[in-house]
Order: structure tokens, then sequence, then C-alpha cells
């Protein structure tokens, strides 16, 4: 097991301050540079496709692959609580699959799985829960149903579509989930759901109201720069201090100033590596 903070000390942070910070990682050093930075949740998504696999959407991945990566991240020990996606159709064929495939990034390090989907998704919640896997929920605007919306669009924004969803945090929250995502939906709905929950939301693209904010690693940090959703900030520009790095390595290197004397070793005995 990675983390040292648990499920339920997240589930008990509903409404308390601070709101929980939760961020993306598909690897062992951004998940202790997310442990050192002190985040509460650390994400393994199904967002690994698109900005680590350049695949263009999330469809793409499958549990094999997320095992993969919440290997990688589990393996830095983080203290923050390590979620796993439940990648698309590895939760829709029946209770038994969906529980094989938790119990599969479970057994990866994760100390839960998150699954996209509202009331129709419960028997498959219920199952996890049966299996003692603790569930995230993931509403709004759910990226594995990218072809059923016709797009990244955000969802709820009519009434229709905003009591439904409501209903469907309502229905997640009565089946056990310990948190929910709130994804691409508008900021006062976002709101309405928190404060009729009693599970701490975690929002994305659906305004300050939620119990805690999530951001995908390669968007906060400025590696990811071809497409800037409007619920992004970035905190850094990571692309653009690594390309600045390898253009002076590679003046480096064709003007022989790479490497030094004090960077190369010398003939006869000594040690092999290191210094
Ligand atoms: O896969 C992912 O990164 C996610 C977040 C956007 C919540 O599901």
């Amino acid at each position: 097991m990675s983390g040292t903070t648990t499920v339920a000390e997240v589930r008990a942070r509903k409404g308390s301050a601070p709101p929980l910070v939760m961020v993306t990682a598909y690897d062992a050093p951004s998940a202790r540079i997310a442990s050192e930075a002190g985040v509460d949740l650390i994400l393994v998504g199904d967002s690994v496709a698109m900005v680590v696999l350049g695949y263009a959407d999330t469809l793409q991945v499958g549990v094999g692959e997320i095992a993969h990566h919440v290997g990688a991240v589990a393996r830095a020990r983080p203290e923050a609580v390590v979620v796993a996606d439940l990648p698309w159709l590895s939760f829709h064929l029946s209770r038994e699959d969906t529980v094989r495939n938790g119990a599969t990034l479970i057994r990866a390090g994760a100390q839960a799985v998150k699954l996209e989907g509202g009331r129709k998704r419960i028997p498959m919640v219920t199952a996890l829960l049966d299996a003692e896997i603790p569930v995230m929920g993931h509403l709004g605007l759910t990226p594995q149903s990218v072809h059923a919306m016709g797009g990244f669009k955000v969802q709820g924004r009519t009434d229709a579509a905003a009591a439904a969803l409501l209903d469907d945090a309502i229905a997640l929250s009565e089946a056990g989930v310990f948190a929910l995502v709130l994804e691409g939906i508008p900021a006062p709905l976002a709101a309405q759901v928190t404060e009729a929950v009693p599970v701490p939301t975690i929002g994305i693209g659906a305004g300050p109201d939620c119990d805690g904010q999530v951001l995908v690693w390669h968007d906060l940090l400025g590696l990811e720069e071809r497409l800037r959703p409007r619920f992004v900030r970035r905190y850094a520009s990571l692309r653009e201090v690594a390309v600045d790095a390898l253009v002076a390595y590679g003046a480096d290197v064709r003007e022989r100033r790479f490497p030094s004397a004090a960077e190369s070793y010398g003939a006869g005995a000594g040690p092999t590596t290191g210094s």
C-alpha cells in the first residue's frame, strides 16, 4: 500500500477547511514531487492516454496500462491517497469483471478506484464496495462518454440536465462513494451538489465551491500547451524550461563544451561510476 493518508480521512474532510488538493500523476518522480508538495490525493487518471501516451481521447487505455502507472506512483510511497481510474470498459460488462479490474488496480498499489457515470453504475459501485474497494464517483463532463456526449462539452446546462446530475450525485453518495469528482459543469450546479451530498466534491472546471479541486499534472505545470481549457491555471511553464535546457545541451555538445574534464573519467584504476 502507498499513502499514509487514508480514504476515511479524505471522506471526513467534507465541508471543512482547507479544501482538498488532488492532482494527477503517472510515474514515480511525479508522485514524489506531489507528495513533497503535500497534496492530499494523487489520481492516476486515464488522462494518461492523452497527456502521456499521445492519444486523442481516454478510451484507448485498459486496466493493464493504468495498473502499470499505478505501480510506478505507488513505488514512490507518496503520503497522498492514491486513486486509480477504472478505464473505459473495465466496469461496464459485469459486476465480477468490475471487481476483478478494481482488484488489479488495488494490487498495483491504489487505495481506491474512480469510475465515471451516474445511477446506472450503482450496481458496479456496490460490487466494488462489497469487495472492500473504496470508490470515488465522477459526474458531469465524463471523458469516457466523449462520443455519447458529442465532444468534450460542459454538462448540466439545462434545468433537466442539472436536476438529473443532482439526482445522480445523491444516488452515488447513498451507494457509498467516499468522494465525487465534478467535471465541466456550471459553478452554481457544483455548489448545489456540494451542498446536497455528504461526501467531498472535487471539482475540475466546476467553480470554486467544491470541497476540493483537481488538475491534470501536465496542464498545471505547463507541460501540455496545445490545449488550454478555461478552467486550467498554469503554475509553471515547464515545457519552456525543458526546451531551453535541451537547446543549451545541444549547443554544448555541438561546440564540444560538454563533457568537460571534470565530467569525464581518467585512465587507470578508480571507480567505474560516480565521482
Ligand atoms: O483522468 C483524469 O485525469 C481525470 C481527472 C480530469 C479528474 O479523471
